[in-house]
């Protein structure tokens, strides 16, 4: 009953999109030029390159075999495959992780909705850069406006996963997936051309390995997870829905590398604009609403109407991007819910939906008038930014490769990645060492340098 319920992915093309769509997102717009540039620029995007290639790639083929073998929610894929043993929780702090990185995504999320009215009503254009930081910070730092934002985002995320992901979310994706990449080509061309953008490149381009320390690679690792969707059983839940024929290591090939070059363009867009303006490119989560409505505006300084148009369109995409994730990780919580609480789908979603609105509202409090209650010296919403991607995600990829590199039964995890022997995969032997060995001791290495042990 609950599986008539789940969505199906047509076509070829539509799995690597809706995939790519729950990966691309605020993760690669929004975090990750913040996250590169708190952590030093270059040499932070090396080891994040890095992460993706070894670590990223491989996990996100486990949790593929071990959604499509299992075809249920990523707690109940785990009784599947194990029954009676404890890796079902496992599943049960992805899902709880999903649920926290719901919570505070869909307020970054409103923030999206703000600036598409903002673009749209044309209170972007002419505009100067300090206004646009006063502008932003008297908004997150408003009770209302920000909250009020985040819950018609999560109702509108949750009105989709009550209706079913279907042929929505694949069509939509098919269309905005090329749009969203050509809009971020021409962005990326333009930023260049700003006063000073090669100072930019060169933060980019030019490593100082004398920054990197332990934290950067936790950085670069937690990122690598976010922004793929990995270590919560997210692309579990997806690869439920794939069909037998789906080629696994292509698949987690290809929305790898979507995902990276949308990351790099947003990073090309971004730098050379933060430096034109003079903002220091560690100016932290905010860059992106500061400093690109800005590019915006210098870069077709001559012709408004162009401004208006391209910021318009690169606001509704980032919303759009924002929305396939969200509704990936609402999915998630919603699944298990719905079948492991027998509940109906609609409560399922409704009880996910009121407790991310909860959370939500008080993580957008937590950057005005909650700025000074901290928890470990961090407010709420940089509690649950960094406390997910840097150790909730990673312990979830930790245990992802050594289930299936240790534990699963190989035969099934030959069958799954080589589709019962009808595809040649030249890299399995690869993929096994990387999930047997290099993901875990390389997760764990990380781990305990942080934790000051080594
Ligand atoms: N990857 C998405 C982004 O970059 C966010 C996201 C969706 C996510 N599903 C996830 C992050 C699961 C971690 C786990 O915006």
């Amino acid at each position: 009953m609950a599986k008539k319920e789940r969505a199906n992915f047509g076509t070829k093309l539509g799995v690597i999109l809706a995939t790519a769509g729950s990966a691309v997102g605020l993760g690669n717009i929004w975090r990750f030029p913040y996250q590169a540039g708190e952590h030093g620029g270059a040499a932070f995007i090396l080891i994040y390159l890095g992460c993706v290639l070894l670590l990223g790639i491989s996990i996100m083929v486990a949790e593929f075999l071990i959604g499509r073998h299992s075809r249920a929610n990523t707690a109940r894929a785990y009784q599947v495959l194990a029954p009676g043993t404890p890796w079902k929780w496992v599943g049960r702090l992805g899902v709880l992780t999903g649920f926290l990185i719901l919570s505070y995504y869909s307020v970054v999320a409103g923030w999206t909705l703000e600036f598409v009215g903002e673009a749209a009503t044309g209170n972007l254009t002419g505009k100067t850069a300090s206004a646009f930081k006063t502008a932003f910070e008297a908004f997150t730092a408003n009770p209302w406006r920000p909250a009020l934002w985040t819950l018609l985002f999560l109702l509108i995320t949750h009105l989709i996963v009550v209706r079913g992901v279907e042929k929505g979310i694949e069509r939509a994706s098919k269309i905005m997936m090329p749009v969203l990449l050509l809009l971020l080509m021409v962005l990326a061309v333009c930023a260049m051309t700003l006063p000073n953008a090669m100072r930019g490149v060169e933060f980019l381009l030019k490593p100082d390995f004398s920054k990197v320390n332990s934290d950067v690679f936790l950085g670069a690792l937690g990122q690598a997870f976010f922004s793929l969707s990995l270590g919560m059983g997210c692309l579990c839940t997806y690869a439920s829905y794939f069909k037998k024929e789906t080629n696994l290591t292509k698949t987690a090939f290809n929305v790898s590398i979507i995902d990276t070059v949308v990351a790099i363009l947003a990073g090309l867009i971004i730098f050379p604009a933060a430096f034109s303006v003079n903002i220091t490119p560690n100016a932290g989560a905010e860059l992106v609403f500061i400093t690109l409505p800005n590019v915006f505006q210098q870069a077709f300084g001559g012709v408004p109407v162009l401004s208006y148009i391209f910021s318009l369109l690169f606001y509704l995409l980032l919303a759009l991007a924002a929305l396939t994730s969200t509704i990936s990780m609402h999915e998630v919580v919603t699944a298990f819910l719905h079948e492991e609480l027998k509940l109906t789908r609609k409560r399922a979603a409704a009880l996910v939906t009121l407790g991310c609105a909860v959370l939500g509202i008080l993580c957008s409090l937590s950057l005005g008038i909650g700025r000074d209650y901290t928890l470990f010296g961090m407010t709420l919403f940089d509690l649950f930014d960094k406390g997910t991607a840097k150790i909730m995600l990673p312990v979830g990829g930790l245990f992802i490769s050594i289930f299936t590199g240790w534990f699963l039964d190989k035969k099934i995890v030959r069958a799954e990645i080589t589709n019962d022997g009808s595809l040649k995969v030249p890299l399995y032997r690869l993929i096994i060492v990387l999930l047997k060995y290099v993901a875990p001791i390389s997760i764990a290495l990380v781990f305990i340098n942080e934790l000051g042990i080594l």
